[in-house]
């Protein structure tokens, strides 16, 4: 046990973690330009802003959250997801007191107990953004395209974007009718779970994940048959508006998502070749959120983007995440005399803002070489007592494998040159 981590989590390592720095890069570059502020909310939140938020029938409430007791008996979850807590972080700071619409956006671990497997986790990442006070159609539209954007900056190819209208208040007491009607004629082959959800929320029926609710839900009444007129408009709109954008859709009426507070907008990002956790983000409308957490009545509309599966996905699709050098330049040292000077010099270096590393094992000449070699730089310089008592070092291009004297007091001007000259060539990422 003191060396397994708990399962559906994961280390990330050097050599993994550049691909998440350079991820969130593209992340914090994107909502600038979209217009959208960070906000980071805690990990963990009392449980019953997700009981109300998320609804007490979904799959999320009912058999996913990590829930325990904290010392003082209060009932604390671990976010399970990102929408309520920003809702509610919303309504304490009173952000709707401010300019409206409210832009914000957050990274971070979201915590469900799933049956782990190939991009399904315990601890996984989201990429979420959550829009407040608006209904224009214009905004769905945008929110909708800035997903799409992401996924394009990183070089994603055929995605599928899928596009509902699971309607509001007003339309979903028909569709409820009907949906009982349809799941009464089937109860028998429907699961425990969903037998308890027909007469609460048989919406949710749909989205369960067990394969005979699945089967008996084929051909069940959809939202779209039953909009009213409003809904009806706002969703021709959205789908107006991202035609003039030029992203691609397809109407899925099935879609209903697996969380209670969609209203109007409801769609789902997915891609093949991950597995079967095909939906690499997904999102809509929550008009009736603020007001459900006990705000006044203010729409939302938001999207999340599970980060692990972005990666898998950019993973199978071959697309190379270019890593920058970890270090500039590496200081080996010739004999003692010059290690006795060699910290004070890569110190100095380093507040000259260059990354730079040395040999803390006592290594021969030769062993820092081949261990510099292994770290990947480019970069030696050679200290000498010989040569520091003339002023100069030895500077060694590794791939080049030439090596000339330059003064000391050249050393950070000339490092600094050949990270240019190096880097100019490659791209570095994230640029
Ligand atoms: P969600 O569909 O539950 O929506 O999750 C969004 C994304 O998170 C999924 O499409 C998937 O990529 C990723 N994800 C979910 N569960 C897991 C898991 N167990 N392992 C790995 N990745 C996972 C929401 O969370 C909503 N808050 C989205 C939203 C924001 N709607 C409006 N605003």
């Amino acid at each position: 046990m003191l060396t397994t981590r708990p399962r559906g989590t994961s280390d990330i390592l050097p050599g993994e973690v550049e691909k998440w720095q350079y991820l969130e890069q593209v992340i914090h570059r994107l909502c600038r330009e979209y217009g959208y502020s960070e906000i980071r909310t805690p990990i963990f939140e009392h449980t019953e802003l997700f009981e109300r938020g998320v609804g007490e029938t979904t799959d999320i409430v009912q058999k996913e959250m990590y829930t325990f007791l904290d010392r003082g008996g209060r009932s604390i979850t671990l976010r399970p997801e990102g929408t309520a807590a920003v809702v509610r972080a919303y309504l304490e700071n009173k952000l709707y007191a401010g300019p409206q619409p409210v832009k914000l956006y957050y990274t971070g671990p979201m915590f469900r107990y799933d049956r782990p497997q190939a991009g399904r986790y315990r601890q996984f990442n989201q990429f979420g953004v959550e829009v407040l006070g608006s209904h224009d159609p214009a905004l769905d539209a945008e929110v909708i395209a800035m997903a799409m954007d992401f996924y394009g900056r990183l070089g994603l190819k055929n995605l599928n974007l899928l596009i509902n209208s699971v309607g509001c208040p007003r339309c979903r007491p028909v569709l409820r009718e009907k949906l009982q009607d349809f799941f009464r004629a089937r109860v028998d082959r429907l699961c425990s779970h969903c037998r308890g959800r027909l007469e609460r929320n048989p919406l949710r029926i749909l989205d369960c994940k067990e394969e005979r609710c699945r089967e008996a839900g084929k051909d069940a009444p959809t939202s779209l048959d039953y909009l009213c007129p409003d809904c009806e408009a706002h969703f021709q709109a959205v789908l107006k508006q991202l035609e003039k954008l030029g992203v691609a859709f397809t109407v899925d009426r099935s879609l209903v998502r697996g969380l209670d507070y969609y209203t109007n907008t409801a769609f789902e990002i997915t891609v093949q070749g991950i597995g079967a956790q095909n939906s690499i983000g997904g999102g809509g409308r929550y008009n009736g959120l603020v007001k459900e957490c006990g705000g006044p009545d203010i729409p939302g509309i938001g999207f999340a983007l599970g980060l692990e599966r972005v990666l898998l996905t950019m993973e199978q699709q071959g697309i190379v995440i270019p890593r920058p050098p970890k270090l500039d330049v590496f200081l080996a040292t010739a004999d003692e005399a010059a290690r006795d000077r060699a910290l004070v010099l890569v110190q100095r270096l380093r507040q000259e803002g260059l990354a730079v590393d040395m040999d803390y094992l006592g290594r021969s000449l030769k062993s820092q070489m081949k261990y510099a070699g292994k770290l990947g730089v480019g970069l030696v310089v050679i200290l000498g007592s010989d040569e520091l008592e003339r002023g100069v070092v030895t500077l060694r291009d590794m791939s080049a494998g030439s090596q000339r004297e330059i003064p000391l007091d050249r050393l950070a001007g000339e490092v600094r040159q050949h990270g240019l000259k190096h880097v100019s060539g490659e791209g570095k990422y994230g640029s």
